[in-house]
C-alpha cells in the first residue's frame, strides 16, 4: 500500500468536503442558536424515493389535490393561461416528470394551440427522461428542457423567443419558503418576465389543522423517515456520525400563521462530529427542518398584489385543499 499516496488522497478528500457548500451549511446551521438544516439537502437517491412514497401514501393530500385539478380542469387552466390567442412559451420551474402538467400539455395539444413546452429542472437526468417520455406520449409537442437553477434558465428561455411567457410553479413548493421568502421569490419573479406574461402557482390551503399535522405526521412514518435521511446522508457524505436512533421526527402546524414545521428532536446529550467539527446537543433540543406553509385565499391576493402581479383565476380540487393560482404581470 502507498500510504503516502492515500494521505494525499484523503487530504484532498478532506478539503474538497470541507469547501463544499453542503458541508458549510450543514455546519453553520448546525452551530447556530436554533439549529436547522436546509430541506433542500432532503433531496438525494433515497431522499427522492422516500419524497414519491410520501407523495403516494394516503395522508400526504396535497399531490392528489393537485392532481385533481390537473386532470379535471385543465380546460379551466388553459382558459387562464391563454388569455390571447398569440404563442406563448408554457415555462415550468422544478418540472421533474411533469405527471400533473401531462394533462396540461395534452389538453392544450388537441385545442391545437400554439406553445412550446420548457420544463426547467436542475437534473439534466430527469429532463432527458421527460423528454422521451412526452416524445412517445405527444410527438407534436415542442419540447425544449433546459438544465439549470430557476432564475438562469428562466433568463435564458426569455432570451430564446419573444414569446408571451406562461410559468408553472406546481406542488406547493412555495410553501417550502417563508412567507417573506415567497413574496421575494415572486418579486424577483415578475421582474424576470414582461407585462402580460402569466403565472400558475399552486398553494396549500388552511385547512383543518388535523388533516394538516396528518400529512406530515404520516402513520407509515415516511415523513419522519425522510427528516432523518437527512442525517443519513450527512453521515455518508460529510463523515458525520449521527446516531440515527438518537433522533426524533417533530411536527408541528400553527393554524393562525399556517406555519407546518418539522424538526428533529435529540433524545439524549450528545455530541455529534461532522468531519472536523463537534457539535454539542441538549436533550431534547431541536434541528429545524422545514417549513410547509399554507395559505388563506386573501394571503394569497395580497401575494400577488405586492409582487406586481394580478390574480386572475383560482382552480380548485374537489375538497377545495388546494389552489392552482393564475396571476399576471401587472
Ligand atoms: C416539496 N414540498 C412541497 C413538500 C411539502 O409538502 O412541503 C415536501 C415534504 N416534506 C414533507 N413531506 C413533504
Amino acid at each position: 500500500m502507498d500510504t503516502l499516496k492515500e494521505l494525499e488522497s484523503i487530504d484532498l478528500m478532506d478539503s474538497e468536503e470541507t469547501s463544499s457548500q453542503f458541508y458549510k451549511d450543514v455546519v453553520n446551521g448546525l452551530k447556530a442558536p436554533q439549529k436547522h438544516l436546509s430541506s433542500k439537502y432532503f433531496y438525494n437517491e433515497h431522499g427522492d424515493i422516500l419524497f414519491q412514497k410520501i407523495m403516494n401514501c394516503k395522508d400526504y393530500y396535497l399531490t392528489r389535490a393537485e392532481m385533481d385539478i390537473f386532470q379535471n380542469s385543465s380546460a379551466q387552466l388553459a382558459d387562464g393561461i391563454r388569455a390571447n390567442a398569440s404563442a406563448f412559451d408554457l415555462i415550468e420551474l422544478g418540472a421533474g416528470d411533469a405527471t400533473k402538467t401531462f394533462h396540461l400539455l395534452k389538453y392544450l395539444k388537441e385545442q391545437n394551440t400554439d406553445f412550446r413546452y420548457l420544463p426547467i429542472d436542475i437534473s439534466g437526468y430527469i429532463l432527458d427522461i421527460l423528454e422521451n417520455n412526452l416524445f412517445a406520449s405527444l410527438p407534436n409537442l415542442s419540447v425544449c428542457p433546459i438544465q439549470g437553477d430557476y432564475f438562469e434558465a428562466l433568463q435564458k428561455a426569455c432570451e430564446l423567443s419573444s414569446n408571451r411567457k406562461v410559468i408553472l410553479f406546481l406542488g406547493a413548493n412555495i410553501g417550502n419558503m417563508s412567507p417573506k421568502e415567497s413574496l421575494n421569490f415572486c418579486r424577483k419573479l415578475s421582474q424576470n418576465l414582461t407585462k402580460g406574461d402569466r403565472i400558475i402557482i399552486g398553494f396549500d390551503l388552511k385547512k383543518n389543522p388535523a388533516t394538516i399535522l396528518k400529512a406530515y405526521n404520516d402513520n407509515e412514518g415516511f415523513t419522519s423517515q425522510f427528516n432523518l435521511n437527512l442525517l443519513v446522508r450527512i453521515n455518508q457524505e460529510l463523515k458525520g456520525n449521527f446516531n440515527i436512533a438518537n433522533f426524533e421526527h417533530y411536527q408541528t402546524y400553527d393554524p393562525e400563521t399556517g406555519a407546518c414545521k418539522s424538526y428533529l428532536v435529540s433524545l439524549c446529550k450528545q455530541e455529534v462530529t461532522i468531519g472536523s467539527e463537534t457539535i454539542s446537543f441538549t436533550q431534547s433540543e431541536s434541528i429545524f427542518m422545514e417549513v410547509s406553509q399554507k395559505y388563506a385565499l386573501t394571503e394569497i391576493e395580497k401575494m400577488a398584489f405586492e409582487s406586481g402581479f394580478k390574480p386572475i383565476l383560482n382552480c380548485f380540487d374537489t375538497h377545495n385543499y388546494f389552489v392552482d393560482a393564475i396571476w399576471e404581470v401587472a
